[in-house]
């Protein structure tokens, strides 16, 4: 698409989108009284109005009927996830079966593990990207450690090619072939939480089946980001946070994925609790545990009702947005930031995009790399009303959404940083 590099070419954009009333569904802060422009929905995302009135409601059902607001009040506990599941199957291109919402990213990681982690004194190893988000490294080493695993012999990561940020399908490809008699799992991430390169996870789990392997996804950067299917690309389980993309709040509840095929695997061992028992035995207090038929036999305590109901308001917007209509104005908007972001470094280039320029490799996030005086460039953006994220040593991530950001606050952006990048 041919761009203009004007403010009335931006406005003109979101005049034409169907999606910008959503933005007023957000409780968005202020910087110097004026509505801050807010590109970290990678990070944080933005508060739904509705999500005070959804604890509210969880609030009054305590309140009115104590513990009976399992079964009685406006939205009865027990099957509040059940409210949950049908509204993430097309964000996580799943089926309801395969999604349970519980504990958190990390957590789940390790739940997920303990499943399809098993290694044998052939197949023992995990493939994985090299600078993957250290709790997930911190996840790794521990799993190899617990099974008696050394960490620098099990763990095989991929590094980016020489010289570059972005590492290629090809060499995550041949790494999977060269180690296919003792590779035991893949686990990579959905999106690069670094760079915002996209991970080609279809690929990635066909090799992985062909070499013997199961493949798992952190998603935190790509569940409500980019569009995944997770059930037809074969995946056999995935994790996520809700706090990022999915605007759910701080310290979300998190959600994970296990393939169908693997439901009804009674030899797949897990870490069981009374939360994953079948809710017609679940308060029967019989020592018999029978699973859920689904994922949600992976879940293990009581659900965190609060936690759940801001996931819930949420969820309803990515409903009434419909998801394939965000992630066509995600693409608009990365493609209008990458336009502006290529217009004001075309002079003198001083700074280089690191995430990937064709659209189908990102989402959201465009990162880049400050040649000169980064931190100093970063650090003058709040006061100028913008929020962003600061990676060291000198990446800059922005992550316009499509929920709430605008055409007209990338190009203010794009401006502001042009005006930081001239002061001497
Ligand atoms: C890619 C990735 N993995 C793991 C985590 C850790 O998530 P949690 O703190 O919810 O366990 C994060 C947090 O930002 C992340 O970005």
């Amino acid at each position: 698409m041919q761009h203009e590099f004007s403010l009335a070419y931006a406005q003109q954009l979101d005049s034409n989108d169907k999606l910008s009333h959503f933005r007023e569904q957000f409780y968005a802060p202020y910087l110097q009284g004026k509505k801050a422009i807010y590109f970290l929905g990678n990070s944080l995302g933005l508060q739904p109005k509705k999500a005070q009135d959804e604890v509210k409601t969880i609030m009054e059902g305590w309140a009115n009927f104590g513990v009976e607001g399992f079964f009685a009040g406006k939205d009865p506990w027990l099957n509040y996830q059940q409210k949950i599941t049908p509204l993430l199957c097309d964000i996580i291109g799943a089926k309801k079966e395969e999604l349970v919402t519980m504990n958190h990213l990390t957590v789940n990681l390790h739940l997920m593990m303990i499943s399809f982690y098993q290694p044998t004194a052939t197949r023992y190893k995990i493939i994985c990207e090299a600078k993957a988000f250290p709790s997930d490294q911190y996840a790794f080493q521990s799993q190899v450690k617990l099974h008696g695993y050394d960490p620098e012999d099990a763990i095989i990561e991929v590094h980016p090619k020489e010289g570059t940020e972005l590492i290629t399908t090809e060499d995550i490809l041949a790494t999977i072939e060269a180690h296919k008699a003792s590779v035991v799992l893949v686990l990579f991430g959905g999106v690069n939480y670094y760079t915002g390169q996209v991970f080609d996870i279809k690929a990635i789990t066909a090799a992985a089946h062909k070499a013997g392997a199961y493949a798992g996804f952190d998603l935190a950067h790509a569940a409500g980001n980019i569009k995944l299917q997770l059930h037809d690309w074969q995946v056999d389980f995935a994790c996520w946070c809700n706090y990022k993309y999915l605007n759910s709040g701080p310290g979300a509840i998190a959600g994970a994925f296990v393939h169908e095929s693997h439901l009804s695997n009674e030899v797949l061992p897990r870490l069981e609790g009374w939360w994953g028992n079948d809710v017609a035995n679940r308060f029967k207090m019989g020592d018999t545990f029978t699973p859920t038929p689904t994922a949600e036999s992976w879940a293990m305590s009581t659900s965190p009702m609060m936690l759940l109901a801001t996931h819930k308001a949420s969820l309803a917007i990515f409903a009434a947005a419909g998801f394939n209509n965000l992630v066509a104005k995600s693409k608009m908007l990365s493609d209008y930031l990458f336009f502006v972001l290529n217009h004001i470094n075309q002079a003198e280039e001083k700074f280089s995009i690191i995430t990937p320029a064709n659209p189908d490799e990102r989402g959201c996030q465009v990162s880049f790399s400050v040649h000169k005086n980064a931190k100093a460039v970063f650090d003058a953006l709040l006061p100028n009303g913008i929020f962003a994220d600061w990676r060291e040593p000198n990446v800059i991530r922005v992550a316009p959404v499509p929920l709430y950001n605008t055409f007209e606050e990338i190009y203010t952006f794009s401006v502001t940083v042009q005006k930081i990048l001239k002061t001497p």
